[in-house]
C-alpha cells in the first residue's frame, strides 16, 4: 500500500456516489473505487446481522484491491458494525452519522426534522446521539424507504413524482433545519431548497470527507497524482447508472 493506492467507498446502492462526488471535489488527485451493494439494497430494513455480513465481504473485496483507507458511505451500514469493522482491518475506516450536532449547533432550541432510514433511527448509535441534544432541541424522526428505491430506480428524473414523494414525508409542522441522515437523500437536496426554501437543508458528505481528508494527511497517506474512479456494483447492470448520478450532481 503506498499513497497512489485507492481509496475504496462503498454504500448499499448508489446513495453513496453523492459521497464520492464531495470526495473528488475536495481531493481530486486520488484513486477511488466506488462499490454499491445493489443487489442486497436495500440495507435499512435488513438485520445487523446481514448488514455486517455483506459490509465484511465488501472491505475483504476492498482489501484484495490493496485500499489504502475505506469510506463507509452509509449511515446504515455505520449504525450497523463500524465498530467491528475498525477492529478487523488495519486501515483507517471513516463511517456516517446524521449530521444532528450541525444541525444543533445553529443556536438554542431548534426544531430539526431528521430523515434516514428505519434501521439507522431505531439503531442505539443513533438514540446515543439524540440523547445528547433532546433536551434542548424538538427532534423529529421520520424513515424515508421511498428515497432509496427513487434512486435505484433511476426515477429522479421524474421530479413532479419525486416532489410527491418528498411531501409525503414532510410533516405539517414548520422546522429550522432537515438532517439527511442517509446518502441516498443527498440527491434530493437541490428540489428540497427549491420546495421548502425556509428549512436548511443538511446533510454530512462534507463533515466525512473532511475527516477523511485530514486523516490521510496525518499519516502522510494524500495522493499527489492525477486522480482516476472506478464504479463496481453488486448488479453489473447498475454500472451505467452509477455514472449517471455521478454526472447528475455536477
Ligand atoms: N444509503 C444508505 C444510508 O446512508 C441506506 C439505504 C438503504 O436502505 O440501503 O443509510
Amino acid at each position: 500500500m503506498n499513497t497512489s493506492s485507492p481509496i475504496g467507498v462503498f454504500d448499499s446502492g448508489l446513495g453513496g456516489i453523492s459521497v464520492l462526488h464531495t470526495l473528488v471535489q475536495t481531493m481530486p488527485q486520488e484513486n477511488y473505487i466506488f462499490f454499491g451493494d445493489s443487489k442486497h439494497n436495500p440495507y435499512g430494513t435488513k438485520t445487523k446481522e446481514e448488514i455486517t455480513k455483506r459490509c465484511i465481504e465488501i472491505c475483504d473485496h476492498f482489501i484484495q484491491q490493496d485500499v489504502k483507507a475505506i469510506v463507509i458511505a452509509c449511515n446504515t451500514a455505520t449504525s450497523a458494525c463500524v465498530n467491528l469493522l475498525r477492529k478487523r482491518y488495519s486501515i483507517p475506516i471513516i463511517g456516517m452519522e446524521p449530521a444532528l450536532k450541525v444541525a444543533c449547533e445553529i443556536g438554542d432550541h431548534q426544531k430539526i426534522l431528521v430523515w434516514a432510514t428505519d434501521f439507522t433511527l431505531r439503531e442505539k448509535k443513533f438514540a446515543d446521539l439524540m440523547k445528547q441534544f433532546e433536551a434542548n432541541h424538538e427532534i423529529v424522526k421520520v424513515a424515508c424507504p421511498k428515497l432509496v428505491r427513487l434512486v435505484e430506480e433511476n426515477q429522479l428524473n421524474d421530479v413532479e413524482y419525486v416532489q410527491d414523494v418528498l411531501s409525503s414525508y414532510l410533516p405539517h409542522q414548520n422546522f429550522d433545519s432537515l438532517v439527511l441522515g442517509c446518502t441516498h437523500f443527498v440527491f434530493y437536496k437541490s428540489i428540497l431548497e427549491k420546495m421548502v426554501p425556509s428549512i436548511l437543508i443538511i446533510d454530512g458528505n462534507t463533515g466525512t470527507v473532511n475527516h477523511l481528508k485530514d486523516i490521510l494527511t496525518q499519516n502522510h497517506l494524500l495522493n499527489t497524482g492525477k486522480g482516476s474512479i472506478v464504479f463496481q456494483n453488486s448488479l453489473e447492470t447498475k454500472i451505467s447508472l452509477s455514472k449517471e448520478l455521478f454526472e447528475y450532481l455536477k
